[in-house]
């Protein structure tokens, strides 16, 4: 029996939602799940920051805060899930990179500007900036947000606060001379709620504060109660447990689909995979890599973030190696400046066969996945990973670490069999440059046989990976927090 759902009004808060500004998957997931959520009937509203860029035409000015220095402008367009609240303040609109400058370094003026995000979200919460919408719910996403609920419960605001770890790694940590700046107490100081090793992490006010706290898969959520994986915050986590759960991530079905999509040339299903011999073709000749048939090789592609987390300098690192193989590497994304810098020297040494694009290109990441048989993701840490479900979903087979979402979402083929109906891919024990070139070998293998390899690529195709699960799990969080409010306010 279907139980009838309370339709909520929820404000998500974070640092980056795709199509606007993205850096990673964060991105996405701030777009899909709010699209997600309005299909079910519930009213969002995204606060973003005003990265300079952003400030484009179409936007009409809400209210102005405080001083007038700063103030809300809502966006509405036609590729947005639901209306965008747009955050200018001057540090924010001096900025063309959410996160870095130029040179790569952070800005120097973070903790004031995402501090500022954290207050104006509480703000809004507590119905004092606009008169006619308050939210039941705000959902917070990684450090950038996490002064939200802090402002939250010493406001005590009815409504609640449910805080997304999407990345452990990135805390947030200031001096903790700007509570007092922020106009926070310095009473916050102290292990149980923002002191970390000296500093403040903003993360940390997510994690002690929010009324409910989830992640993006349940293997991340038992990772980071462990030392190796909780970056510090295992204790705190521990500690809160029975409000942490793990949600898998999905990906937009609609937007990442073969059979549909406008950014590839020639589309395709997984009762016909001619068009993805196509794009293969289409991908090379990017490179101006000519290949008959009879003589292609392999092509394994890389595409995200270049950064020791994704793993890319295994890759790199295997690559004298794996290029003794009958096969090609595409490799698609920004980051970390050696990085960027080891990838393009690698694709001048081996110009045929390691084909490098270093600037993030969203209309080239859905030809890779759509060209490309193998993607490989040697992630050290993985909270959920949307490559490998976007790969997936082109037919193109994960070799990847078996941590965090990717254990959740991919599943051995040489482990489970291609019996059980449930291979989808190769997984590495371990993210070293070892196990990284066995697991190639191994799914090399199996591209061998190619009876067996489309096989393996109709499983992964036939992945759900849509919002469907997540929707309602989040919904049962939504009235977990609301539930806990209540008994927060009643015991005050
Ligand atoms: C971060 C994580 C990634 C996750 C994404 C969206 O980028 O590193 O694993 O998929 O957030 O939740």
């Amino acid at each position: 029996m279907q139980t009838a759902v309370r339709k909520l009004r929820i404000l998500f808060v974070a640092a980056e939602m795709a199509p606007l500004v993205k850096v990673g998957g964060l991105a996405d997931v701030v777009a899909a799940l709010p699209q997600a959520l309005v299909a079910r009937g519930h009213e969002v509203r995204v606060l973003l920051p005003a990265y300079r860029p952003l400030l484009t035409r179409g936007a009409r000015r809400l209210t102005s805060l405080g001083d007038g220095r700063v103030s809300l402008a809502e966006l509405r367009r036609p590729d947005l899930p639901c209306p965008v609240w747009l955050l200018e303040t001057p540090a924010f609109m001096a900025r063309d990179h959410p996160y870095s400058r130029p040179d790569g370094t952070a800005w120097a003026d973070d903790a004031q500007a995402f501090g500022e995000l954290g207050r104006v979200a509480a703000e809004i919460a507590a119905g004092k900036v606009l008169t006619d919408w308050n939210p039941d719910v705000v959902h917070c996403h990684d450090w950038h947000t996490g002064l939200a609920p802090v402002w939250m419960s010493l406001k005590a605001t009815s409504a609640a606060s449910v805080f997304t770890i999407h990345n452990l790694a990135f805390a947030g940590r200031f001096h903790p001379s700007i509570l007092a700046e922020l106009g926070l107490p310095e009473s916050l100081n102290r292990p149980d709620m923002l002191e970390f090793h000296g500093d403040v992490a903003f993360i940390k006010g997510g994690l002690s504060c929010a009324d409910e706290l989830t992640t993006v898969s349940p293997r991340y959520a038992q990772e980071i109660l462990t030392p190796e994986f909780g970056n510090g915050f295992e204790g705190l986590l521990r500690h809160r447990r029975e409000r942490l759960t793990g949600i898998l991530n999905g990906i937009d079905t609609r937007l990442w689909n073969p059979a549909t999509d406008p950014l590839i040339e020639h589309v395709f299903d997984a009762a016909d995979f001619s068009g993805k011999c196509l794009e293969r073709r289409r991908l090379l000749q990017r490179w101006r890599v000519q290949e008959s048939d009879k003589e292609a090789l392999p092509v394994l592609a890389s595409v995200g973030r270049l950064t020791p987390q994704k793993g890319v300098d295994l890759l790199l690192e295997a690559l004298p190696e794996l290029l003794h193989r009958r096969l090609r590497l595409v490799v698609l994304g920004s980051g970390e400046a050696d990085l960027e810098q080891a990838v393009v020297a690698a694709a001048r040494r081996w110009p045929d066969r390691f084909l490098a694009h270093s600037r993030f290109d969203e209309s080239l990441a859905h030809s890779i996945y759509a060209g490309a048989d193998m993607l490989a993701m040697p992630s050290r840490f993985e909270p959920c990973g949307l490559s490998q479900l976007y790969a997936m979903r082109y037919g193109t087979v994960p070799v990847t670490t078996a941590v965090g979402g990717l254990a959740d979402t991919v599943f051995d083929a040489d482990t489970v069999g291609l019996a059980s109906g449930k291979a989808t891919g190769f997984l590495m024990a371990e993210a070293t440059v070892s196990d990284l070139i066995e697991t190639v070998d191994r799914a090399l293998q199996w591209h061998g046989d190619p009876r067996r390899w489309q096989a393996l690529m109709r499983n992964a195709m036939g992945r759900d990976s849509s919002w469907a699960a997540a929707v309602r799990a989040y919904e049962k969080i939504y009235e977990s927090a609301l539930a806990r409010r209540v008994d927060t306010l009643q015991a005050r």
